[in-house]
């Protein structure tokens, strides 16, 4: 859910769609004024669509939401959960700033646009060509993890004669509701600096002469359904002294099913600043969401391949765990719905499998399609987070385009990938 914000679109469907979808009167899902059919017609399948303007609504409702709290406030993209270069520039164009974790993900984001100096540098294990890459290219903010990271940070900006500032990622010993995969702010974590190691962090970072300790940063987890865990964080972050820059990090939760009611944008950021307000003397608060920025933003279409009934009626597609890994990490519940048949209610439950050559590569279990057909175009709305991010071509299936719909119009901003890609970097 978004909340409360201007220039709201509405949707005729339920909220796991991406703002503005409905079905037009053939039946069809529309999104961004395309039927989804002539899309899949034209550019083939499986492909994810993506909604413009449920991204910039989206962007806008943080902006804005954030921006009336706090002037100083500002709203980084964690990339990680889109990393496409047209993503990055309408991001960029929104005003938002931006959270890397990898040399590869900050050279997308300096092609799509985004000034160096609005990067945060995020990693449990940056490399040394990577830091150097950071800070040749001029990132903003590095964000430190553990002492050897420090370390090196320190010795890479001796090196390349600079000062760099730097956030330090505290681990709070919080643990939000989530899936383990997805848990970071408990103590036993691979990242950041537990409490008890973080005064020494905080001391070591603040005498270095080539680091310029602004703040600290947390990230408890992803996936986030309450706003509890947000608050509790702030508390322990506050036990740690005052600092100018707070980054708290990512993790508010989307709905993937009809049933799930994540909190809104508007009310996340009431609790999060509320509690920041209250307990921290800061300059600038930063937050750094990725999912609720861009997962239902996007739909995944599929072509039914085969239809079987092996005790359940298995319905295989096009795709799978190659263009959504999310099933088979996470077990996360994904919806399906008949793209040309969308006033259709009810059905029987199937098993909605992928193409790969793993039994777990299914996409959706139990979910209610009426006798579906070989040729029909099914949809998984919710797919813009860690979709195309974790997409991979396992079984040497090509990996899917992602087209921009806004307005009638489609716009390939990735193209599908070919035959020849696959092997296009064999020496
Ligand atoms: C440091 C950091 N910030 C932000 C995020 C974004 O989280 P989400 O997509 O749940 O908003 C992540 C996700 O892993 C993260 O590790």
């Amino acid at each position: 859910m978004i909340g409360a914000m201007p220039n709201a679109l509405s949707t005729t469907l339920s909220h796991v769609y991406p703002l503005g979808s409905a079905i037009n009167a053939a039946g069809h899902l529309e999104l961004g004024g395309c039927d989804t059919l002539e899309l899949a017609k034209q550019f083939g399948t499986p492909a994810y669509i993506v909604s413009e303007d449920d991204l910039r609504a989206r962007a806008r409702a943080f902006m804005d939401g954030i921006r009336t709290r706090s002037l100083a406030a500002d709203v980084l993209f964690a990339s990680k959960a889109f990393p496409c270069t047209a993503v990055y520039r309408l991001l960029a164009e929104e005003g938002l700033a931006c959270d890397v974790a990898s040399g590869g993900e900050l050279a997308l984001a300096l092609k799509g646009g985004f000034d160096p100096k609005r990067v945060y540098f995020h990693g449990n294990a940056k490399s040394l060509a990577e830091l150097r890459f950071a800070m040749q290219a001029g990132v903003g903010h590095i964000v430190l993890d553990s002492l050897d990271d420090l370390t090196r940070t320190e010795q890479t900006a001796a090196e390349l004669d600079l000062t760099q500032e730097v956030l330090l990622r505290i681990t709070p010993d919080v643990r939000g509701d989530t899936h383990a995969a997805i848990s970071t702010g408990q103590a036993d974590s691979k990242f950041g600096f537990g409490m008890a190691e973080a005064p020494q962090a905080i001391d070591q970072a603040a005498a270095s002469e080539h680091l310029k300790l602004v703040g600290l940063h947390c990230h408890i987890g992803s996936q986030l359904l309450q706003l509890e865990p947000f608050q509790r964080a702030v508390t322990e972050l506050a036990k740690l002294g005052e600092f100018d820059v707070y980054n708290l990090g990512g993790g508010l939760g989307v709905a993937y099913t009809e049933g799930q009611e994540p909190p809104s944008i508007a009310d996340y950021l009431a609790t999060l600043l509320d509690a920041a307000n209250k307990e921290l003397n800061a300059r600038k608060i930063l937050i750094e969401p990725g999912r609720a920025l861009v997962a239902n933003s996007t739909v995944t279409l599929y072509e039914v391949q085969t239809v079987k009934h092996n005790v359940s009626t298995w319905v295989g597609v096009d795709g799978g765990m190659s263009d959504n890994l999310r099933p088979m990490l996470y077990d996360a519940p994904y919806e399906v719905a008949n793209a040309g048949r969308m006033n259709e209610t009810g059905g029987e439950p199937v098993i909605l499998a992928g193409k790969h050559c793993e039994s777990g590569d299914v996409i959706a279990r139990d979910v209610p399609l009426d006798d579906p057909q070989p040729g029909d175009i099914l949809v998984t709305p919710a797919t813009g987070a860690y979709g195309y991010a974790m997409a991979n071509n396992y079984n040497g299936v090509p990996r899917p385009p992602v087209i921009f719909v806004s307005g009638g119009n489609p716009r390939v901003v990735v193209r599908r990938e070919t035959y020849d890609d696959l092997s296009a970097r064999d020496v």
